[in-house]
């Protein structure tokens, strides 16, 4: 696949209102939402029709922006939409960078918000490409986990593009996508953008992580982010801890996709990071198929720390960082 060719998108907007890709309905059918109010908008990042901490920015932009237009007070408009996951903090940066900007500033705003992201994602993507050669130069598979491709993003994606521009730089790669219970993002997100895209690519069940690094075919883990501490701890998608253990075991660079939106400077360490706990049908249910007793008392965070020791990198827009880091 060429660095060029446009992946799948899941964000568009079309005069007045901002249309979502219902990644709930994916990979069966592709069912485009229109929203036309910031509530609506706020409910489609909460229920997770659009996911991924870079692509819930971009939602969250383009929902001030049909704020102004609906002509609701901005700063409830912010709160709401703020409030609607708490874990990620690329929209908290995001909607920092438009508070400053005239009403009618916001719309265009938001669209160059929506062109950033692709552009930083791209960027991160290159400065990943001599890492994975590395560390793939005897071993072909990356192991990764939740979908952080450009479902989850504006486009090209933060680890998923870091296994896209190296593609296209010419490293041979196997993606090994964990499926990510309860959610399921791996098996229905990732999978179908490889697929769709041509990325070689595996699915497994969670549970098969450890046997598959045992049989020593993984190079590299790729991992995105919903929040970093400026320790380096990571938050992302739950499973991401268990990942890191496995990768530290069995000698395996563990690298987090960080753009730099995603920094939390405020955060001293990982305890600091807001885990979000989601409802416990996710995990009793398949979508909507119960798997489990209904009464069935169920723990379900969606998001889990990984400590910075057993991180070896954080890529970024702006390169390769290591600890610390730089000042921002
Ligand atoms: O609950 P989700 O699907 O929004 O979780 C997404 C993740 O954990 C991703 O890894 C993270 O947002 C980075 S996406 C580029």
């Amino acid at each position: 696949m060429s660095d060029d060719k446009q992946p799948l998108q899941a964000i568009r907007w079309d005069e007045d209102a901002l249309l979502l890709l219902d990644q709930r309905a994916l990979p069966m059918s592709s069912v485009w939402l229109r929203l036309g109010s910031w509530v609506e908008v706020a409910w489609a990042i909460r229920v997770m029709v659009v996911r991924g901490a870079p692509a819930i920015a971009i939602a969250g932009a383009y929902g001030l922006a049909l704020a102004v237009q609906e002509g609701a007070d901005r700063a409830v408009a912010s709160a709401g939409l703020l409030a609607a996951r708490p874990t990620a903090v690329n929209l908290r940066a995001v909607l920092e960078r438009l508070a400053g900007l005239d009403d009618e500033a916001l719309l265009t705003a938001a669209c160059a918000e929506h062109a950033l992201d692709v552009a930083n994602n791209r960027a991160l993507g290159q400065a990943g490409v001599a890492l994975l050669q590395d560390a793939l130069a005897s071993r072909k598979g990356v192991l990764t986990i939740c979908n952080t491709g450009s479902l989850a993003t504006g486009g090209h994606g933060t680890a998923l593009g870091m296994v896209r521009s190296a593609l296209a730089a010419g490293v041979a790669l196997h993606v090994f996508a964990l499926e990510t219970r309860p959610y399921l993002q791996g098996a229905r997100l990732t999978a179908h953008e490889c697929l769709e895209d041509g990325i070689p690519c595996t699915l497994i069940t969670d549970g098969m992580a450890g046997a598959l690094l045992a049989t020593g075919q993984i190079g590299a883990c790729v991992i995105g982010c919903d929040r970093v501490a400026q320790n380096g701890d990571a938050a992302n998608k739950i499973g991401s801890l268990g990942l890191a253990v496995l990768c530290r075991h069995y000698g395996v660079p563990f690298f987090v996709a960080m753009p730099t939106d995603t920094l939390d400077r405020d955060c001293a360490d990982g305890d600091a990071i807001p885990i979000e706990e989601r409802d416990g049908d996710e995990v009793r249910q398949v979508q909507g198929t119960p798997i489990a007793p209904a009464q069935v008392p169920v723990w379900n965070p969606a998001f889990d720390v990984t400590p910075a020791a057993l991180i070896t990198a954080w890529v970024t827009e702006q390169g390769v960082w290591r600890l610390p880091f730089p000042n921002g």
